[in-house]
Parts: structure tokens; C-alpha cells; sequence
């Protein structure tokens, strides 16, 4: 076997950067990383070919000072910390001190600079090993610095990278998360010579808007929620923002952006029942907790974390994000009713009428709701080709899809009882029988107690017969042999702990559809209202177990509009 040598200090960057530097699009994130520690206002990204020929990246930061500049490009040199306490608490985005060296290791690099102070400006430019003179340089404070040639003395590298379209398509991801974590930055891209995006400093909405569309920003709810150390902002996307691949999940950490199992998983669960089929959420989340909290330190590219307390971590950020996608429909309209602009309200139409009949049937029933205040979702007017329900509130006109909106009533009050423990079941006074298969008697006698505690006692009658004696209460009167028929063939696919467990949610959604009012039955305004009432209460009414809308709001100033009223 042959001496053991000590590498020559290039190769120990090019080996380095075989972490840091995957593509063009890790140079351009190590470069503006960089001119945000430096407090940038304003950052220029340029790239030609993708970022392959030049990554070049302008900010008006503090700049560095001619005696540093050579310091910059050294390996293990920075100015972010000095001991390891500085380590375990750190706050900027750079620290390891090794971006620059590995960056140059492998392109033509320069820097520019003039630091706050400085009379002049200076450059140094670095071709592999050898570093040139730092010479004087005219420009204003700040810092740019160029990439030429990525991987021109590396080919195997160079290999690697795709084509010019993709390279420039994971630089302009690079930049849109950069760009989303610092909307007080203003940003600019530009590709061959072309702009490519412009974003003045804004707030969250406006520069969410200028790189995920602003259907992501109307179809999203703003929050904010803090516990302790731990805080939460952002956009979370309600269901109608939720695409059919994960592309548009964003999450901060103090400001970093990460791909973070704990997140990811807590994510997953506050929309989990909420999103049909594999419908993918969308979200721009900000966590910040004391970067003590946190080790940022587990990747060179940063964009792992370890949770001191992952644990405290994930039930925060799940708490919260199912805060604020559970509003009932009485706070929804936000994210369903066109936003109205400025012309108030009309007090021409009163809500008196309605409202007085619903008094009567009320008092009539004996059971008298709050006087004075309007329900959110007012009083049924009537049915709509057994479809839609029409009621009137405050605001103008409510239209409700009247099975989805059940759907979604009797699957909460499924979950509530499964949550509690069992689903409360209800003695049928007939029992429903019904012709079973073989396979169809097995599961039934195999699954007895799931059954029962879905509120379903089924037992058998016969070799090919099953009887229903008892059915979940809020199920009554719905299809119950379908729903049996339903369950054994989930529990014989899945087996019964499955379905009680990760497939929950499918298995109350299909219990729920048995039960829901099935459209073209016509329903007495005292059942529509009592539907309405429902909704009010039942936490993600606002959109159905399929994820689309239960109800739309049509405001007074909508319907002028529509019959260009006031012109
Ligand atoms: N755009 C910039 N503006 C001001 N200083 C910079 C800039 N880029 C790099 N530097 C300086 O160069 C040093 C080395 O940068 P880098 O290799 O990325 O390591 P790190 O960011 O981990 O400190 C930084 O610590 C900083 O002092
Ligand atoms: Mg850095």
C-alpha cells in the first residue's frame, strides 16, 4: 500500500464542493445567502446558459474590504463566528466559511466589493489554485460577485449537469425560495440578457402572488400563531389551492428554507381529510424559534435542520396550520365569497321576512334560537332543483351545495364520536337485511367488534344473510345495507385496523356519503335552516369531504354588478 499524503488544498475544495456546488443553482443560492448576511436592499441575479457560463450576483451590502477580499475565498474563513457558542446559536445564513473556496475550486470566480467605508473599490479574481493581485475596481458599495465556467476544470462534474432549460429551471426554484423568505429584499432575475422576474420589497401576499400566482394567494389563509418560543406565519392554501403535486410547499426555518421530515409530517396531518384523493396542499410557512432550538448544521447545504424538541415542534406547527384551515363556515367566505370592494351594503332588503318565519317555526318547535344577531349564513329562501339550497344573509345571496355540505356535517360528528372512542349507534326498529356473499358473512363475523365500533351491530341470519341491528346514529335513515356492504369490502381489502387507522378518513367519507342527503329530495325550509344552523357550527364546512366548495357566498354589491346596478 502506498504513504499516506496530505491532499493539495485545491482538491480539498473540489472534494468539498462536491457537496456544496451540485449545480448552478447551489452557486446562485451560497451567492445570495451571502448578500443577504450582508444586509443587502436590493440583490441581481444574472445567468447566461442556464447559469453553466456565468452565475453573476449584484447586492448593495456592506461590502468587503480590500485587506479581506483574498480572506473571503479561503477555506474555513468567515465573518459570521468565532467560537462554537457563536455555532450553536447562529442566525445568519452563511458560517461554515467554505461557499466561496469551493465555488472557486471549481470555475473562474471574482469578486467585487467597496465596503461602507472605503474610498475606492477592488477585485480579485481566482483561477483554480492561484489567486490574482487585488486590483482597484469603480462601483458603488456593495458586492458582486461573478461564476464563469462551472466545472470547466472538473469534466467529470461538468458531466452531470442537464440541459440548459433545466439547469436555469432549478436556479429560478433557487431564487423563488430565497425570494419568498425575504420579501423585505427586493429581487431580480435575469436570463441571456433577459428580465426574468422583478420584485420590489412587498408584503408576504404581493410577493407570493409575483412567484406562486395569485390563485395560491386568494385561495389561501394568512397566519399567524405563536406559542411560547415557537411562532408560525405565512400563507396556508385552503383546498381549492391544493395541486396535484407537491410543488408549492414552502417551509422556513428562521428564515432558511428546508425539507424537514417533522414539518412535512405535521403539514400532511392538518390537511389530511381535508384534500381528495392525492391532491397535493400548497403552503408558504415560516417557523422561527430561538436558533438555539435548532441545529442548522447537519448538511453543508443547509437545508436539513435538527429540532432540539422535534416533538413540541410538530405539534405546534400541526395545531396551528388545523387552526387556521378549520374555521366554520361562519368565518369561510374569506376564502370562497368574491371579495366585494367598497360600495356598502344595501339596507333596502331586509332580513326581517325571513327571519320572522324562521322565529315562528322556532317558537313553534319550542326551541328559541339568540335573538337580535343574524346566523352567518342566514335563512333558507328555498330549493334549487333539489340541488342547491338559496338563503339569505346579511351580505346578499348564500348558495349551498346541500349534499356536499351534509357530507361534510355528518362526517365531523363520525370523527368526533370515532375520536371519542366509538361511533354512537342507534337500534334499528326494523333490522335491514340483506343477501350476502360468503366472503361477505367471514368479514362480518371476523370484524364484529370494528363494526361496533363504527356503531354498526351487523349479525348473521342465515348462510347467506346479514342483518343490520343497530347503525350509527347520524347515519339513520340513510342507505345502511350499502354502507355495510361498503365497510366489509374495505375491512376484507385493508383488514379492520387499517381502516380504523391510517384509512380513517376514506372510511368516514364513504360512511358519510351513505348518510348525506342525496340531492332532488326536496327538504322543508325548517330542515334547510337546521342545515345551515349545522354548518355554522361544524369545523371545515366550508369545503366538502372532496375538497371542493360547500357554498358560495353572492354579496348584494356582486349581484349590482352583475346587473351593472349603479353605473
Ligand atoms: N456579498 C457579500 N457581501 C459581503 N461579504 C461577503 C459577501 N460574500 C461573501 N462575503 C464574505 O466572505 C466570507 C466567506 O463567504 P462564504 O465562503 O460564503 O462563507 P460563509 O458565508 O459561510 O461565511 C463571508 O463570511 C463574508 O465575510
Ligand atoms: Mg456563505
Amino acid at each position: 500500500m502506498s504513504a499516506i499524503r496530505v491532499l493539495p488544498e485545491l482538491l480539498v475544495s473540489q472534494i468539498a464542493a462536491g457537496e456544496v456546488v451540485e449545480r448552478p443553482a447551489s452557486v446562485l443560492k451560497e451567492l445570495v445567502e451571502n448578500s443577504l448576511d450582508a444586509r443587502a436592499r436590493a440583490i441581481t441575479v444574472t445567468l447566461d446558459e442556464g447559469g453553466v457560463r456565468r452565475i453573476q450576483v449584484e447586492d448593495d451590502g456592506e461590502g468587503i474590504a480590500r485587506q479581506d477580499l483574498a480572506l473571503a475565498l479561503a477555506r474555513h474563513a468567515t465573518s459570521k463566528i468565532r467560537s462554537l457558542e457563536d455555532l450553536e446559536g447562529v442566525a445568519s445564513m452563511g458560517f461554515r466559511g467554505e461557499a466561496l473556496a469551493s465555488i472557486a475550486s471549481v470555475s473562474r470566480l471574482s469578486i467585487a466589493s467597496r465596503s461602507r467605508d472605503a474610498a475606492h473599490g477592488a477585485r480579485i479574481a481566482a483561477q483554480g489554485p492561484a489567486l490574482e493581485e487585488v486590483a482597484p475596481a469603480a462601483r458603488a458599495q456593495g458586492t458582486t460577485v461573478t461564476v464563469e465556467e462551472l466545472y470547466f476544470n472538473t469534466p467529470a462534474r461538468r458531466k452531470f449537469l442537464r440541459t440548459e432549460a433545466t439547469e436555469f429551471g432549478h436556479c429560478d426554484e433557487a431564487f423563488r425560495r430565497v425570494a419568498l423568505a425575504r420579501c423585505d429584499v427586493a429581487f431580480a432575475l435575469r436570463h441571456n440578457g433577459r428580465a426574468s422576474r422583478h420584485l420590489r420589497s412587498a408584503p408576504l401576499a404581493e410577493r407570493a402572488a409575483a412567484l406562486l400566482g395569485e390563485e395560491f394567494v386568494h385561495a389561501s389563509i394568512p397566519l399567524d400563531a405563536q406559542s411560547g418560543a415557537l411562532r408560525l406565519t405565512g400563507l396556508a392554501g385552503t383546498p381549492q389551492a391544493a395541486k396535484p403535486r407537491a410543488d408549492a410547499q414552502y417551509f422556513f426555518v428562521n428564515g432558511r428554507f428546508v425539507r424537514d421530515r417533522v414539518l412535512a409530517h405535521a403539514a400532511r396531518e392538518a390537511y389530511a381529510g381535508l384534500l381528495h384523493g392525492e391532491r397535493q396542499p400548497a403552503y408558504v410557512l415560516f417557523l422561527e424559534l430561538d436558533p438555539r432550538g435548532v441545529d442548522v448544521n447537519v448538511h453543508p447545504a443547509k437545508t436539513e435542520v435538527r429540532f432540539r424538541d422535534s416533538r413540541a415542534v410538530h405539534q405546534f406547527v400541526l395545531h396551528a396550520l388545523q387552526r387556521a384551515l378549520a374555521p366554520s363556515a361562519a368565518q369561510a367566505p374569506i376564502a370562497y365569497a368574491a371579495v366585494s370592494h367598497g360600495a356598502p351594503i344595501q339596507s333596502a332588503f331586509s332580513l326581517a321576512q325571513p327571519e320572522a318565519a324562521y322565529q315562528a317555526f322556532m317558537n313553534s318547535a319550542g326551541a328559541l334560537p339568540a335573538a337580535g344577531k343574524a346566523p352567518p349564513l342566514g335563512y333558507a329562501l328555498g330549493q334549487l332543483h333539489g340541488v342547491y339550497i338559496l338563503a339569505q344573509n346579511e351580505a346578499g345571496l348564500v348558495l349551498v351545495d346541500m349534499h356536499a355540505a351534509h357530507e361534510r356535517i355528518v362526517m365531523e360528528k363520525l370523527k368526533k364520536n370515532l375520536d371519542a372512542g366509538a361511533v354512537q349507534a342507534q337500534k334499528l326498529l326494523v333490522p335491514a337485511v340483506f343477501q350476502a356473499q360468503a366472503l361477505e358473512v367471514a368479514a362480518a363475523e371476523e370484524n364484529r367488534e370494528a363494526l361496533a365500533q363504527l356503531g354498526l351491530e351487523v349479525s348473521v341470519s342465515g348462510p347467506d344473510e346479514l342483518s343490520v341491528r343497530a347503525a350509527p346514529a347520524p347515519l339513520a335513515g340513510g342507505d345502511i345495507c350499502g354502507l355495510t356492504r361498503d365497510l366489509l369490502r374495505e375491512m376484507r381489502e385493508y383488514g379492520a385496523s387499517q381502516v380504523l387507522g391510517s384509512r380513517q378518513n376514506e372510511l368516514l367519507a364513504t360512511m358519510a356519503c351513505h348518510a348525506a342527503v342525496r340531492a332532488h329530495r326536496a327538504l322543508a325550509p325548517a330542515e334547510m335552516n337546521a342545515l345551515l344552523r349545522e354548518m355554522e357550527q361544524t369545523e371545515r364546512s366550508g369545503s366538502c369531504n372532496h375538497g371542493r366548495p360547500t357554498w358560495y357566498q353572492l354579496s348584494l354589491p356582486d349581484l349590482d354588478r352583475l346587473f351593472m346596478r349603479g353605473r
